[in-house]
């Protein structure tokens, strides 16, 4: 392979430069993105209602009118080309298929307005409807499928174009909950396939993580943190991150600070914890006595008395099968564990914890950014 051809294929397919959108004098839908997206990559915009994920997926679509930064596609500046000519294919929430048209002709309509020969429209569209696996309703309408069904054309549509990018915003909203995770695992697997460049919005963070090669967590218009499942999992960028990922999500402890040595110890009202090596050395650096620490709900673990950290009475179980969740109030909060379905454990019963060392996060109180 050339080095020219090196170049090309590092280069990425999606380039969002200082990207902003401004609906009127008080509302920014985006008030600043950037970001790349490789070549075959899945990526996940995630974040609350309201924190502009449709509005910078409009944007890349053409469908808004950028109010700042530049949208690279393939090398070339889009940012002010009309949406037909963008190359992009999208599939939104309300996947509108036509409902007077057959699946076959729902999906063979894109390719005749490319004018493509019938042969291989015909090809296309057969070769996409095995891939969402409803090659066998080619002749329905739209009226006589399920959801799940007719959300699958509404894929094979857009994935029939073959574009150079694949923008979903939440198109598994409209499904129950049991279908939704199907098509989760469809939609992966239809992924691995193509290898098509998509972007997928949703703020389902299970389905984020469950998903995306890297996700971009989004707030009030901006990107908080952009990683890997584990990135935003293990790293999380700040408080608001870690108490978004994870289910029951992270503990936060409001602790104080002291330098024991080469070693620092924090000290809640009810516990005391001495942290040594790099992370003491983190903490030390970072200047400020009061800080949080952040636990997530299967790091902290249910030890015989004589190792335990504290002791707590529990408050409420709640069964998941597989696993329990269990709630505690330490100092007026409520503190979830997850621990292993053997030995059923009972409101009102004590148990003795400790948090595993090696993983405990550490938050500016401040800035609520990771230490
Ligand atoms: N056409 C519009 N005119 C004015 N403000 C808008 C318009 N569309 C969206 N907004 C505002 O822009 C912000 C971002 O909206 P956006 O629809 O992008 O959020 P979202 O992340 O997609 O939310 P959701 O998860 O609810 O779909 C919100 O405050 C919203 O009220
Ligand atoms: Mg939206």
């Amino acid at each position: 392979m050339t080095s020219e051809n090196n170049k090309e294929r590092s280069m990425p397919v999606l380039t969002l430069t200082n990207l902003a959108k401004r609906y009127n004098r008080k509302v920014w839908g985006v008030r600043k993105m950037d970001l790349e997206v490789e070549d075959k990559e899945f990526v996940v915009f995630l974040g609350p209602s309201g924190c502009g994920k449709t509005t910078c997926m409009r944007m890349i679509a053409g469908l808004e009118v950028t109010t700042r930064g530049s949208i690279i596609l393939h090398g070339k500046d889009i940012t002010d080309l009309p949406p037909r000519n963008r190359d992009i294919s999208m599939v939104f929430q309300n996947y509108a298929i036509w409902p007077h048209m057959t699946v076959y002709e729902n999906i063979a309509f894109a390719l005749k307005l490319q004018k493509k020969s019938r042969s291989e429209i015909d090809r296309t569209v057969k070769e996409v409807a095995a891939m969402v696996k409803i090659d066998q309703l080619l002749s329905r309408i739209p009226g006589q499928m399920s959801g799940g069904q007719q959300q699958r054309v509404a894929l094979a549509r857009a994935l029939a174009v073959k574009p150079k990018l694949f923008l979903m915003d939440e198109p598994l909203s409209n499904l129950d909950a049991k279908l939704r995770v199907v098509m989760r695992t469809e939609l992966k697997a239809i992924h691995q396939r193509t290898g098509a460049t998509s972007i997928f919005v949703t703020h389902d963070q299970s389905e984020a993580m469950s998903m995306a090669d890297r996700i971009v967590i989004m707030k009030d218009g901006e990107i908080v943190q952009v990683g890997t499942p584990d990135d935003v999992y293990f790293r999380s960028a700040d408080m608001f991150v870690a108490g978004f990922i994870g289910t029951p999500p992270t503990n936060f402890f409001p602790v104080e600070m002291k330098t024991a040595g080469e070693k620092v110890e924090l000290s809640h009202p009810r516990f005391a914890i001495l942290i040594s090596g790099s992370d003491a050395d983190r903490l030390k650096n970072n200047g400020q006595n009061s800080l949080i620490l952040g636990v997530r709900p299967e790091e902290i673990k249910v030890v015989p008395e004589k190792d335990s950290l504290l002791s707590v009475e529990v408050m409420v179980v709640e069964p998941q099968g597989s696993f329990q969740i269990v709630a505690v109030e330490i100092e007026g909060e409520i503190v979830k564990i997850v621990v292993g379905s053997a030995g059923k454990i009972q409101p009102g019963e004590r148990l003795h914890l400790s948090f595993v060392e090696e993983r405990l996060h550490f938050f500016n109180a401040e800035t609520t950014k990771r230490i």
